[in-house]
């Protein structure tokens, strides 16, 4: 199988398991008032310390977490982190909704290590936690539209992408940004099947990478990120489709020329080097003029740009975008 498939526009939605909408927004607005109820012990936090690590704290403290201010907020309720670790698309786990869950197990993200090279100054192979003490940790709720129909709503932990970009000294080659999932088929039971070429890559042309709203998270709903959600590091780009989003990063190379990326290798008629949200290009299979958010009943209109279109649509300024879909 290389495609992802039509999701809900296909067969009948998923039951949800959550129908009561104001229980819905009750829970999503208790993870900001700090009012949150034991939870279960043991939960690994992330505090707000510049560089913080995972640390093992008082479920009560995931309370602490502001909203962050304009684009960086995306106003809607926040989808429940029971939902958004357990309906996940990570191929390296399986191609069910339910596995990455059931086996995220398996994946060992600590310790880890991320090798930041190519057309950069001074190429290297960093530890994931060095490189987080490199930034101060910030709060994002960001929209997440995958391409299949469906969207969710999520509070990640992180620092924006641009500082590691800088940091990393780009040449005046550097156009493009790869990123490179581990390729390890012991932690990603998946990789033995040849469902994708593997590892995972994605990339982004590097004015995009350095758009303050291009993100690396390491931290979900104030948690360390679960290894379903792409542990120790992954990216989010809230304006563009789901599967830009790679997880699990071991390295970042900064190149002259456009890198390949898993989804057009797997279907290039199908998934675009840009894969921008946008509700007047249809998918091949399926339209994307709307979608199912999940925790929500029915479906809403999709928003260009997936809602950033304020800050982003300039980056693409003259270019058909019927083209670079
Ligand atoms: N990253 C890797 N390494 N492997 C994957 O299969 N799936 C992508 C993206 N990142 C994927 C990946 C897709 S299709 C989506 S929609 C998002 O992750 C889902 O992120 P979430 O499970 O955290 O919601």
């Amino acid at each position: 199988m290389t495609n992802l498939p039509p999701e809900d526009q296909q067969k009948p939605a998923a039951p949800e398991k959550t129908p009561n909408p104001r229980r819905e927004f009750l829970r999503s607005a208790t993870l900001f008032t700090g009012t949150v109820a034991a939870l279960g012990g043991g939960l690994e936090l992330l505090s707000r310390r510049p560089g913080a690590v995972a640390e093992s704290v008082q479920p009560g403290l995931i309370g602490q977490a502001k909203r962050p201010l304009g684009p960086y907020d995306a106003k809607d309720a926040v989808t429940p982190y029971e939902q958004a670790t357990t309906y996940n698309n990570f191929y390296e786990f399986g191609t069910d909704k339910a596995d990455p869950a059931r086996l995220a197990g398996t994946l060992k993200p600590r310790p880890w290590t991320v090798k930041l090279d190519g057309e950069i100054k001074k190429p290297m192979t960093v530890d994931i936690d060095t490189l987080q003490s490199w930034f101060p940790l910030e709060d994002r709720i960001y929209r997440m539209r995958c391409v299949e129909g469906w969207s969710m709503v999520m509070p990640w932990l992180g620092f924006p992408l641009a500082g590691l970009i800088r940091r990393m000294q780009p040449t005046s080659k550097a156009k493009y940004v790869q990123f490179t999932a581990l390729l390890d088929p012991k932690q990603f039971p998946g990789q033995k099947s040849a469902v994708l070429t593997w590892p995972y890559v994605e990339g982004l042309r590097l004015d995009e990478a350095l758009h303050p709203l291009a993100f690396m998270a390491v931290g979900l709903n104030g948690r360390v990120l679960p290894g379903q959600n792409g542990a120790p590091l992954r990216l989010v780009v809230p304006w563009k489709y789901g599967f830009k989003g790679i997880k699990s990063i071991v390295r970042i190379t900064l190149t002259e020329k456009q890198p390949k990326t898993t989804w057009s290798i797997a279907t290039p008629s199908e998934y675009g080097f840009y894969a921008n949200v946008n509700p007047k290009v249809d998918h091949p299979r399926w339209s994307q003029a709307t979608e199912r958010r999940i925790g929500e009943l029915g479906r809403r209109p999709t928003l260009p740009f997936n809602g950033y279109a304020e800050e982003v649509a300039s980056l693409y300024t003259g270019m058909d975008l019927r083209k670079n879909f």
